[in-house]
């Protein structure tokens, strides 16, 4: 079975010897037309004057055009009508686009627009959050707020509380690949895009709006991105449509792609957050009630802001049953590039703030960070019951049956896909008294019952396999004897909601063919931008052939296979389109099945699909004899493939429903040390332990997790990003944006799969990965704060990222030096 095995990327060996094709690749055509938009130069205002006669007359320039060229306003806005490809008479930040050039080259492109002349009247600008708040400069009538319990009346009540204020700021996406898009012109005003995306029938839908065609005018072809992380679910918008008006203008093929400082400058990055926060809790440290107030920054636009500031809110209880939990969000609009979707998608600010808390309460108590929040945590629920009564000690990985490989008999594949899909959950409970609590007792704020937690046992041999209890007694001890260097440690676990939380978004289609020769082409909704999906999606289909992998040809995604798709987003990319390239395999695998049966008068039940061959009661044959059987039997050999995810509903006003169809779950223990005289610091240790149930392929989940972790902690320690006062984004390139480098990993990296399974019927019963490993870097935010910690008496209030000029302010705060 190809299922579970750590094969490597599809793509790696083109990856690494720079083979593999990305948009800027492809061979233009000579005629190609090369794109360059011209950016306004303040944050907010009216354009009094436009003059770009200079633009038309520079070399190479072909067509100008000012948004009244325009065939529409050709809107690029993923949600509201709101975004207008080149700006009329206002401009809302700096680097708006306010008209588009189209040369013989991209350099002659790029100089051309430079030679605009263009004077503007300015307005004050919205920047900051105390300025969209003093001017009720926001997207929703107020701030929309959820709550659990009377969190007032608790916080009255309890015996203790903190309050406190978190800054954390946004994030630069990065991807290596800049955003790129090509059109190509075909018969009848139809248009061929080529386009960098998360999201190809968006870009279709947009392109087709833009110049009104009907979708099936426009084809979208995606064969991989160079990285997206959620910075190419709505941003490549504006360069297909940019190139399509041009191809669709003049005849000629369009191609646009940012040099990085344009990307860095025009395209929107992860929200950053003000969280407020106060907190009740008794002497031991339980949690009465939490009070929370989101600011999130969202830019001008709408774009994707309300759904990451709904998820931030749907984690701001993170692992942690919580009696009453109020929770208000301000969804902002301000005069910078326009907030949109990045790995975790809102997720990692809501947790931050409660981890936060959580710190703070333990500082409060002077007890042991891990311990408060174990005791606050939601109760595992019946794992062990659920299997064998709770009485087996675990077992250790080695010890499970390996997936069968050799199986024949479809009764007895199925039987074997369930022994898989049970694989490792009895050795996933430590021993001991592991508290089983039925499901509706525990219940986050939005009304979900939490049945499938499993962090108590997770933290628990995390604890002991990073030996935390010593090193943390060791970090203390240490820190005594050290006064210039400081060391912290911190473990914090995450619980991530998967599933799309606008309902209709968690649907997948998939094509399947199986050729004459028994070579299978596959294709589904989902797009490959380096986290492994087309690896996972083939190993299922070859699973569900019983073929090896090189039978198996994965294809670009392509809006005139597979239609009407959802983003690759929200880490649902394997679970949606595994399941519906499963559907179309086995529809396919059926229709054989039955044929060959009636061919050698077996039974259906007597073929069986395994190592490369179709046995048919007695007789056994290739599976390309059994595809050329079948064709010569004129069975179609052909299927699409459909699934939805079943369960989830969600009223995201009254802020009640399932958003979720289950959670993915992790911890991470992070030690790091401090050079207190400078702010300084290095990571030292990192042990993680991850969920992602019964992991479809090992190697490529861990690929994510040390990545995801490694971003995450990038956010919150050394990328920042600096606006000036008049609102221009001053880190716009690599020289003074700092992303981590391979010698920022943790020296000491130890990433283990927990050995589970999906409670919910997912693909071979595995998780999504793709986001969750992110939040396991703010243990590396929390272990800083640890060592400031450790310089004075107060707690520190350290903002993030947490650059050493902020650790440095950190530490003289907690010293009462400020
Ligand atoms: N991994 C790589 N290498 N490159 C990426 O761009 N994007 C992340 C994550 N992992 C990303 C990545 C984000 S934001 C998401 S939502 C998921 O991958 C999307 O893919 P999946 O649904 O197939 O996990
Ligand atoms: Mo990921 S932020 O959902 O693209």
């Amino acid at each position: 079975m190809s299922v579970t095995k750590p094969l490597p990327h599809d793509a790696a060996p083109l990856h690494v010897t720079g083979k593999a094709r990305y948009i800027d690749d492809i061979p233009v055509p000579s005629n190609c037309l090369h794109m360059a938009f011209g950016l306004s130069e303040i944050a907010s205002g009216r354009i009094r004057e436009i003059d770009l006669s200079e633009v038309r007359r520079a070399p190479g320039v072909v067509k100008v055009w000012e948004a009244k060229d325009l065939p529409s306003d050709c809107d690029c806005s993923p949600s509201l009508h709101d975004e207008p490809l080149l700006s009329g008479a206002s401009v809302h930040y700096v680097g708006q686009p306010i008209f588009m050039v189209a040369a013989t080259s991209h350099l002659a492109a790029r100089k051309a627009v430079r030679k605009a002349k263009i004077s503007y009247q300015p307005r004050d600008a919205v920047l900051t959050v105390d300025e969209a708040m003093a001017a009720d400069s926001r997207f929703e009538d107020g701030p929309r707020i959820w709550e659990k319990g009377d969190a007032d009346a608790a916080m009255a009540e309890a015996e203790h509380t903190v309050s406190g204020t978190l800054e954390m700021g946004g994030q630069e996406h990065f991807y290596l690949e800049g955003q790129a898009a090509m059109v190509l012109p075909q018969e009848n005003g139809d248009l061929l895009v080529h386009s960098s995306t998360q999201h190809p029938s968006e870009i279709q839908h947009k392109v087709a709006h833009a110049l009104h065609l009907p979708m099936h005018g426009v084809r979208v072809e995606t064969r991989r991105m160079g990285g997206g992380f959620g910075g190419k679910e709505s941003q490549g918008n504006a360069l297909a449509i940019a190139c399509a008006v041009a191809a669709a203008e003049t005849g000629r093929p369009a191609k646009m792609r940012y040099d990085r400082d344009d990307d860095m400058v025009i395209t929107g990055k992860r929200h950053d957050f003000r969280i407020e926060y106060s907190a009740g809790f008794d002497g031991n440290g339980r949690l009465k009630a939490v009070d929370f107030v989101q600011y999130a920054r969202c830019g001008w636009a709408q774009d994707l802001s309300l759904p990451v500031a709904d998820r931030a809110m749907l984690h701001s209880d993170n692992a942690y049953d919580i009696p009453s939990l109020r929770v208000e969000s301000h969804r902002l609009k301000t005069n910078t590039q326009s907030a949109t979707a990045y790995r975790g998608f809102g997720g990692p600010q809501g947790m931050l703030g409660i981890e936060r808390v959580l710190d703070h309460v333990a500082h409060a108590l002077g007890r042991d960070p891990l311990e408060i929040r174990r005791l606050n945590y939601y109760s595992d629920v019946g794992a062990v019951e659920s299997l064998d009564g709770g009485l087996s000690a675990p077992r250790a990985p080695a010890e499970q049956a390996p997936p069968p490989e050799d199986i024949s008999g479809q009764k007895k594949q199925a039987a074997a896909e369930e022994d898989l899909t049970s694989r490792g959950a009895v050795s996933s409970v430590p021993a001991g008294p592991a508290p089983s609590v039925p499901a509706d007792r525990q219940v986050t704020h939005y009304g979900q019952p939490v049945e499938d937690f499993i962090l108590g046992g997770l933290t628990e041999r995390l604890a002991e396999s990073c030996d935390y209890a010593a090193r943390r007694a060791g970090v203390a001890e240490w820190n005594v004897g050290t006064p210039l260097l400081k060391r912290g440690i911190a473990l914090t676990p995450v619980k991530f909601g998967i599933s799309f939380t606008l309902t209709h978004l968690n649907q997948a289609g998939a094509l399947v063919h199986v050729y004459q020769d028994g070579s299978v082409a596959l294709n589904h909704g989902g797009t490959e931008m380096g986290q492994g999906l087309f690896q996972k999606v083939a190993q299922v289909a070859a699973a569900r052939f019983g073929l090896p992998l090189d039978m198996v040809r994965i294809t670009a995604t392509d809006t005139a296979k597979v239609p009407n798709t959802s983003a690759t987003a929200a880490s649902s990319g394997s679970d949606l389109n595994g399941m519906a390239v499963k559907a179309a395999c086995d529809t396919i695998r059926d229709r054989m099945a039955e044929h060959l049966a009636g061919l050698f008068q077996a039974k259906t039940s007597e073929v069986a699909f395994a190592g490369g061959e179709v046995t048919v009661g007695s007789e056994t044959m290739s599976f390309a004899q059994a595809a050329k059987l079948c064709y010569e039997g004129r069975v179609s050999l052909s299927s699409t493939g459909f699934y939805k995810t079943p369960k989830v509903a969600w009223d995201r006003i009254k802020g009640q429903g399932r958003p979720f169809f289950y959670f993915a779950y992790g911890a991470a223990c992070t030690e790091v040390v401090l050079d207190t005289l400078t702010g300084e610091y290095r990571i030292l240790r990192t042990d993680i332990l991850h969920d992602c149930g019964a992991s479809l392929n090992p190697a490529l989940d861990i690929g994510q997790i040390e990545g995801g972790y490694v971003q995450g902690a990038g956010w919150l320690t050394t990328e920042e990003l600096v606006w000036d006062e008049d609102g221009r984004l001053r880190t716009h390139a690599p020289s003074t944006y700092k992303i981590p480098a391979c010698s920022d990993r943790p020296e000491i990296f130890n990433v283990a799969l927990w050995e589970g399974r999906n409670e919910e019927e997912t693909i071979y019963r595995s998780k999504a990965v793709g986001e969750p490993p992110f939040m396991l870097g703010i243990s590396a935010f929390l272990a800083l704060s640890d060592a400031v910690a450790s310089c004075g008496t107060r707690y520190p209030a350290l903002d993030a990222p947490a650059t050493p000029e902020r650790v440095l302010r950190a530490i003289r705060a907690v010293r009462d030096e400020l």
